[in-house]
């Protein structure tokens, strides 16, 4: 284990699990739906997650990524949302958009995201965390599917980092204090 982990909160085993429920559960939800399913990547953190989901779905899917900052340099989020990519296609009327994300913390990516993309004209958007931590929200808002609760404890790898690091472990620990309050 990396000596910066406190534990691991989800092992590999566990992630495996997680994303094969969610994509049995997705392939049930849009079996009938007669327009295009775009899995939208949010950059960086949710590309682990995107790439185990993906191969899990068996409905034709598409895929796009957005980027969009929300956290500075430390382990809070700022609230105000800037998007660095955006999502530029013709023919989101024709797409029921599922928006990938790593982690909800205050809430506010999601239903930013969520509201921006049905203003742009998508036929519909749903939100998908692989991790969830309630006890940090700060906008009322609610994820269509989620794979797991966490407490509220800063978080890295699969995909998650601090500062950058972290992002290539197979498995979500729980990072070390001192690391981040030294
Ligand atoms: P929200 O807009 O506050 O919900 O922020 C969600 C974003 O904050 C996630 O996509 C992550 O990039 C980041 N984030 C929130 N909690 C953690 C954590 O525990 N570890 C790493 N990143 C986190
Ligand atoms: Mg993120």
């Amino acid at each position: 284990m990396n000596q910066d982990i406190e534990k691991i909160l989800i092992s590999e085993e566990e992630i495996d699990k997680i994303t094969t429920d969610l994509a049995k559960q997705i392939d049930k939800d849009y079996a009938n739906s007669d327009k295009r399913l775009l899995l939208v990547c949010i950059l960086k953190g949710s590309i682990m997650f995107m790439s185990e989901l993906m191969k899990k779905i068996t409905l034709p899917i598409e895929i796009d990524c957005m980027k969009v900052s929300s956290y500075g340099a430390g382990t809070t989020s700022s609230g105000s949302i800037h998007i660095i990519l955006d999502l530029i296609r013709p023919d989101l009327p024709a797409c029921d958009i599922l928006v990938v994300e790593d982690i909800i913390d205050s809430g506010s990516t999601l239903k930013y995201l969520t509201e921006y993309l049905l203003l742009k004209g998508a036929h519909s958007v749903k939100t998908i965390t692989m991790l969830d931590k309630p006890d940090r929200r700060k906008v009322d808002y609610t994820p269509n599917y989620v794979g797991r609760v966490i407490p509220d404890e800063f978080v890295v790898g699969f995909g998650l980092d601090y500062a950058e690091k972290y992002r290539a472990l197979p498995y979500v620990g729980i990072l070390k204090r001192e690391v981040y309050e030294k």
